[in-house]
């Protein structure tokens, strides 16, 4: 433990480089930043340039993730990977994934300058699709570099109608490369990740980090409800078919399945295009989407299927067609036991516990938990407001976070963890 720490200049820093990106945005009145648009780009070059200025080599993969390297023991040694994206919502906060890319690189930095040594190398990663905003994807960037990216991704759409394929022709990247980006999971240590909680806890216990037991597991639905156009002066109530009044029981429902549910379900209908979408039409299209995630995968499943049926009988009562499809799906992931414990170890050194908790937001560990364990710090958010320009992490929480890694990455001396208990700890 001896590299020296200054946490108040590590979280000035951090607050600096978080208000240079998130002033990367299609719009000068929020942050909004999409994967594969100019704004990624700069985005992208930007964290190029800190992880030059703090004395990695860089590469960008097939789906630009920027990758800092540090290699104090040969580019063939194993690797351990931290990271985060720098993709956002659309009215985002600044805070959510550019923060645990900018604090792994201040983190790398010191432990450069520092000149420690390791048989290991390390990187740190800056993935572009976390949100799964532009494309109905979520984690494909990851996904790449866990090997297990969806070639069908590539045939998806955004809202205008741009393919995955071509957005990523246009950044300069060849679909061919994809299956290049994946690691060796026999080179791979470890993935870790800091991240800003997203929630109320580490507040209401008045702790600055938290370690993650496990994140969430995940299904995001598209649901097409379909009736008949009519005018909204003629047709009277009993003989219409509408679909947008259906489609709106039909989130009614889903909240209450989560509401029901006694492992923490949440469901969101978070997008609805309505379709002729006049004011005097009656409506003959709705598309919606529902997020529906929860601590427990079997509950998860239940849901969806209580769901589907719901949704059916809603629809035969009010003479509508309904089709729902799956696009995303993936399991609750433990993070693993002996990162927990290291992360926790790391905290502790710098005076605060570190109290467990479970991740309901999602997260690039979840893609790259196919490919290597996963651990994941959160640092306390304002409020537990996230998805939302007023998220806020203060910079004396991030500089604790910042030095949490440098002193993770000092306890980790040799190229492989030291205890293979990964499982459930919820
Ligand atoms: C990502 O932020 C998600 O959990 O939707
Ligand atoms: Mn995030
Ligand atoms: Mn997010």
């Amino acid at each position: 433990m001896s590299v020296p720490l200054d946490i108040a200049a590590l979280g000035a820093r951090a607050a600096a480089m978080i208000e240079e990106l998130g002033a990367i945005s299609e719009s000068p009145d929020h942050l909004t930043r999409f994967f594969l648009t100019p704004q990624h780009r700069r985005a992208a070059d930007l964290v190029a340039t800190w992880m030059r200025e703090a004395g990695l080599d860089v590469s960008e993969d097939a789906l630009g993730t920027v990758r800092g390297h540090w290699h104090p023991a040969g580019p063939g040694a194993p690797r351990l990977l931290i990271g985060s994206h720098i993709d956002t919502v659309a009215e985002a906060g600044k805070y959510d994934g550019a923060m645990g890319v900018v604090l792994g690189i201040l983190a790398l930095g010191i432990i450069k300058k520092a000149g420690l040594s390791r048989p290991y190398g390390i990187d740190v990663l800056a993935f572009g699709d976390e949100e799964g905003t532009r494309f109905p994807t979520t984690l494909s960037a990851s996904a790449a570099v866990a090997g297990i990216f969806a070639p069908a991704s590539l045939a998806m759409r955004d809202a205008d109608g741009v393919s995955y394929r071509d957005a990523l022709i246009a950044y300069g990247k060849n679909p061919d490369d994809i299956p290049a980006a994946a690691y060796d999971p026999n080179k791979v240590i470890a993935y870790v990740e800091a991240h800003i909680e997203q929630g109320p806890v580490l507040e209401a216990d008045g702790e600055p980090l938290g370690v993650v037991t496990a994140i969430a597991g995940a299904s995001r639905l598209s649901i097409t409800v379909t009736g008949e156009a009519g005018h909204a002066g003629t047709v009277p109530m009993r003989m219409r078919h509408d679909a947008l009044l259906g489609a709106a029981e039909m989130a009614l429902a889903a909240e209450k399945i989560a509401k029901a549910d006694r492992h923490g379900m949440v469901a969101t209908v978070g997008r609805m295009h309505i379709d002729p979408g006049s004011i005097n039409v009656i409506p003959s299209r709705v598309v919606f989407t529902l997020d529906l995630r929860s601590g427990s995968d079997v509950s998860r499943r239940e849901a969806l299927e209580r769901f589907e049926r719901e949704a059916h009988r809603i629809a035969d009562l009010r003479g509508l067609g309904v089709v729902i499809s799956a696009f995303h799906e993936v399991a609750t992931v433990p993070c693993y036991r002996d990162l927990q414990l290291r992360l926790r170890n790391a905290v502790a050194d710098l005076g605060h516990p570190a109290p467990s908790m479970p991740s309901g937001a999602g997260h690039d560990g979840q893609a790259m938990s196919k490919l290597c364990p996963v651990g994941m710090l959160f640092v306390r958010c304002r409020g537990g407001i996230s998805h939302n320009p007023a998220e806020y992490a203060s910079p004396d929480d991030m500089g604790l976070a910042a030095a949490a890694l440098v002193r993770f990455i000092e306890r980790f001396q040799l190229p492989q963890l030291t205890d293979a208990t990964g499982g459930v700890l919820t």
